[in-house]
């Protein structure tokens, strides 16, 4: 006997069982995993993964562990919702429950009324033997199915429980009309949860003043968990328009909100305060800052910022590229090299934790497209990696493209492979996620053989690579020569 049918929708089946969502768009588009309208069936489910312990709790671990240690982010920061939006959703799972078991109980009468039925044809039948031996064996069936629990069912019992703890502990959002996807986790905005997913709704303040995260609730339930100060007018609020920044979502959620571009986002004046001026070798330091609970730095990975402190002599200034990804809430880190610079030179000589930097920006459009399914290649060259890491992990946050490779080119006499430990976290926690490290003390011209080496043909991928212009321009005609769409290159002059 087949279970049910019940429909999920892909970002479902992905966390269910534990793979990326290009993993099970790769899938799709192969022909292993059939979909109906974007969902796929529960039976459909169990057949292409057999093997999946749904009791293990598989929603919590894979893709979010792997993803936390990429990140360095705890697991356990994961909260439960907001306490009105968990009793909202489990009232709304219990009336669900409520419904099938009313339904059950139906079905339980007309089984008895078609059992009785039975039992008065056969009498009537008395002496037609063909008549009566047909009535035995129909009920005698009818019995063992509805005594037999079957392998599958257990199975199909162990998924709908995970998928129903699912709905209870987040809720998933679509966005129109880009039709992005993520989920909205523990109590978390769903401007916040947007962010964490790597997709760039477009916000302001981020509490509730400004209006700019203003969207459309296309169908669906939120629920609002912070107050704001911006009003909607009446007619808005009538049309469904709400503030991301103010509410989250109790059921799975349709919205439709604008994403921003480079170009779109407003320029910013933050002070943030040092949390901690990390040496990593004598020639690089990480500087981390935290921006204030009330201003979040509105930026693209990919982007730069000015950064001004106050040092002996007045204001000091630099323009660095933000190596964090957007997707980490209020913490920035820059990658700051040791040169002749006066605001590197503090950075080394004086900075120290709980010191003010107002960061300016963001600026530049080297950033991620965020329709690309497809391989994505990132080079850096020696400290070219701030973009290029803040590049990587937004793409990780977005889960779409189909592979991931990194070069990096460093050398010794230079910054070094400064963080080298990171890259190779990500090669081992994704299975789609490759890393190489090259020499960049040899010639540029031998590191971009060595990259086009493993490339013969690409057609089908998007390069985005940080590094001196002479190297980005040798890598870019190498590329287009293999096939690359000058629509995939992506470059980013660093002398
Ligand atoms: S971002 Fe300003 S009101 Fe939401």
């Amino acid at each position: 006997m087949r279970a049910m049918a019940h429909f999920l929708p892909l970002s479902r089946v992905a966390r269910l069982v534990g793979e990326s969502r290009s993993a099970i768009q790769r899938m799709i588009h192969d022909g292993e995993l059939a979909t109906f309208d974007g969902m796929v069936d529960m039976n459909e489910l169990l057949r292409v993964f057999p093997d999946v312990q749904w009791e293990d709790d598989g929603e919590f671990k894979r893709v979010e562990e792997i993803k936390a240690k990429a990140f360095s982010r705890r697991v356990m920061e994961r909260t439960l919702p907001d306490k009105e939006v968990l009793a909202e959703r489990l009232y709304e799972m219990s009336k669900e429950f409520a419904a099938a078991k009313t339904l059950l109980l139906h079905y339980d009468e007309v089984l008895r009324f078609l059992d009785d039925k039975l039992d008065d044809v056969a009498e009537a039948g008395a002496g037609k033997q063909s008549v009566q031996q047909s009535i035995v064996v129909l009920k005698q069936w009818l019995r063992q199915e509805l005594e037999a629990t079957p392998k599958e069912t257990e199975r199909a019992q162990a998924l709908l429980a995970q998928e129903n703890v699912m709905r209870i502990m987040s809720a998933q959002v679509t966005i129109l009309p880009a039709g992005h996807e993520f989920f909205v986790d523990g109590n978390d905005t769903l401007l916040e949860a947007a962010l964490r997913a790597g997709i760039p709704l477009n916000y302001g303040c981020s509490n509730g003043n400004c209006g700019e995260c203003k969207a459309r609730l296309v169908s669906g339930q939120i629920k609002k968990v912070h107050p704001h100060d911006f009003v909607l007018k009446e007619t808005e609020k009538a049309d469904g328009a709400f503030l991301l920044c103010s509410y989250s979502a109790v059921s799975d959620v349709v919205v439709e909100a604008g994403v921003s571009g480079a170009d779109d986002i407003p320029p910013q004046d933050i002070p943030t305060r040092v949390k901690a001026v990390e040496v990593i070798n004598e020639r690089i330091v990480a500087l981390h800052l935290t921006a204030p609970r009330s201003q979040r730095l509105h930026f693209l990975a990919g982007q730069r910022v000015t950064l001004i402190s106050e040092g002996t002599g007045g204001n000091l200034s630099g323009e660095y590229y933000v190596a964090s990804c957007p997707c980490e809430d209020r913490h920035i880190e820059l990658h700051i090299r040791r040169d002749n610079r006066p605001f590197a030179r503090h950075v080394f000589e004086d900075m120290a934790k709980e010191d003010v930097v107002r960061i300016e920006g963001p600026h530049g459009r080297f950033v991620m497209k965020l329709d690309s399914r497809r391989p994505v290649i990132f080079v850096a060259w020696e400290d070219g990696f701030a973009p290029i890491k803040s590049l990587v992990q937004h793409a990780m946050s977005l889960e779409i493209a189909e592979s991931m490779t990194l070069y990096w080119a460093a050398d010794t006499a230079g910054v070094g492979h400064y963080q080298e430990n990171l890259c190779r976290a990500w090669a081992d926690a994704l299975d789609e996620f490759t890393y190489q490290r090259l020499d960049a003390a040899s010639s540029m011209a031998a590191n971009v053989e060595a990259i086009l080496a493993h490339h013969a043909d690409l057609t089908r991928a998007d390069i985005y690579a940080a590094g001196p212009h002479a190297f980005l321009q040798a890598l870019q005609t190498g590329a287009l020569e293999r096939g690359l769409s000058p629509l995939g290159w992506h470059g980013e002059a660093i002398e």
